[in-house]
């Protein structure tokens, strides 16, 4: 069976370049392997009073599913956005028992800045351990100056999509190897 990758982009507006970048991944993935881009703009606020509404529940029943997770994440404020952070937050209930326990997961970021968003990868790195979610350690993937490598949704820079691909190759057989 193929290995699925199941892909979060941190950023919500249409002309996303963490979106492209994850679109440009399923491309790009290698053979026995996909990623799947999964919206989760639907998920509300973190409110331990709410019973769990149903946006929540597919959002959990699509990590359960995945057998690894892809973030692509911008940086705001230097750190995580907080529509991620919030998205994470519902995942991680209850502890160590969320749907995101022990999904194998990788950080990618890109940004029209030249920082590439490091910062927001320096900072979602002790969020997911925190949430006992093993993190894939090297190689890292970040875009800076992202609006001359992605036109249209797509990465279009030859470089970044090598990169990618490099980071892909790496990428699918640590999650294999975690066998979640
Ligand atoms: C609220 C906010 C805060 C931001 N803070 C930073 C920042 O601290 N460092 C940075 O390099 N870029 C910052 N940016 C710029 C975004 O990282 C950049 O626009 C990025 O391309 C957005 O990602 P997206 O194209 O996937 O939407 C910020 C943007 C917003 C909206």
């Amino acid at each position: 069976m193929a290995t699925s990758i199941l892909a979060l982009s941190g950023s919500l507006r249409a002309a996303s370049y963490n979106t492209a970048l994850l679109r440009t991944a399923a491309e790009l993935v290698p053979d026995g392997a996909t990623v799947t881009l999964y919206d989760y703009r639907d998920v509300p606020l973190y409110d331990a009073d709410l019973d769990k509404p149903g946006s929540v529940e597919a959002f959990e029943a699509a990590l359960r599913g995945a057998d690894g997770l892809l973030i692509a994440t911008p940086e705001y404020n230097y750190s995580v956005p907080g529509v991620l952070k919030n998205a994470l937050d519902w995942a991680s209930r209850p502890a160590y028992k969320g749907a995101i326990f022990g999904l194998p997961t990788g950080i990618v970021s890109a940004s029209g800045s030249f920082v590439g968003g490091a910062r927001a990868q320096q900072h979602l790195k002790p969020i997911l351990l925190a949430m006992g979610v093993p993190v894939f350690p090297w190689p890292e993937l970040l875009v800076g100056g992202a609006g001359g490598k992605i036109a249209d949704g797509h990465v279009t820079d030859e470089p970044t999509r090598g990169f990618l691909r490099s980071y892909l190759e790496g990428f699918v057989p640590w999650v294999v190897k975690q066998g979640r």
